[in-house]
């Protein structure tokens, strides 16, 4: 399953893919607020984030929840000189390394997640006065959902006499935005509920003890991502509605 998931993962994020764009905006937003200092990517994948950032200067580290994924994720560090130590597998939504970090990322992780609060709060912990995170949520009313629905209704041949799967896809599609729903029981989806959208995601880490220093939505629609940094006021409202992904950069304070 994980290898299955690794070389879909590896397409998803080959130069120019959606995951590796969104990846090295994050890195981008990363060095404008914090230009130095000790980095972690929670949910790392393979580490291409991790990667790129000790490229850039940080004492880099990663995590992830599969060790699968992990294995990947060191052999690709190895090969840019990144010690093994530098990556570890974690438990279910903690931190497995016991220093303080200057700036955390976390990219595609928050729709696994079960508590946003409770999770933030310890990812909070372990950040250093001030130090940023930068993170990831789905909108679950965005023209990409809109787009996978109807797409779905189309293909609902190619299920065949596997229509359980075809409705759990819809049903994930709706109720959070993502083809998996970040779960796989009916359950743990509707459960899913709590935040995605870009307002309740920046809401969510304001009571956390956050404040939203810069944001990027993006589409996963290429044409209409093409202009995100220049977008006018109206663009701004569009995409802070309509885009797929928030993409926010948050301030530890008090
Ligand atoms: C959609 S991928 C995103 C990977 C990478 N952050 C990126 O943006 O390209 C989600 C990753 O989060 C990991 N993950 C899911 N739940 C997690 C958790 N509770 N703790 C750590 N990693 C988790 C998965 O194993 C997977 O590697």
């Amino acid at each position: 399953m994980a290898e299955a998931w690794a070389v879909e993962y590896k397409n998803k994020t080959k130069k120019g893919s959606y995951y590796r764009t969104r990846a090295e905006i994050a890195g981008q937003l990363v060095q404008k607020y914090c230009p130095t200092g000790k980095y972690l990517d929670f949910g790392c994948g393979q580490g291409f984030l991790v990667g790129n950032m000790a490229s850039r200067g940080y004492e880099a580290f990663g995590c992830d929840l599969s060790p699968e994924m992990l294995k990947i994720a060191q052999k690709n560090g190895e090969e840019l000189g990144l010690p093994s130590n530098r990556f570890c597998v974690n438990e279910e939504n903690d931190v497995p390394f016991h220093d303080r970090f200057d700036a955390i990322s976390i990219l595609g992780v928050y729709p696994y997640i079960q508590d946003h609060d409770l999770f933030t709060r310890r990812i909070r912990e372990k950040l250093r006065d001030g130090g940023l995170v930068v993170a990831t949520c789905t909108n679950r009313v965005s023209f990409f959902t809109y787009g996978a629905l109807l797409l779905n209704l189309f293909r609902i041949k190619n299920y065949k006499s596997n229509y359980k799967s075809w409705l759990h896809s819809n049903y994930a599609l709706i109720r959070t935005g993502t083809w998996s729903g970040g779960g796989t029981s009916w359950r743990d989806i509707g459960r899913a509920s709590r935040c995605y959208s870009a307002q309740s995601f920046d809401e969510m880490f304001l009571r956390n003890g956050f404040r939203c220093l810069d944001s990027v939505d993006l589409f996963n629609l290429s044409l209409l991502d093409k202009g995100y940094a220049e977008r006018r006021p109206a663009g701004k409202w569009v995409a802070r509605r309509f885009a797929w992904n928030h993409l926010a950069v948050y301030e530890k304070i008090g």
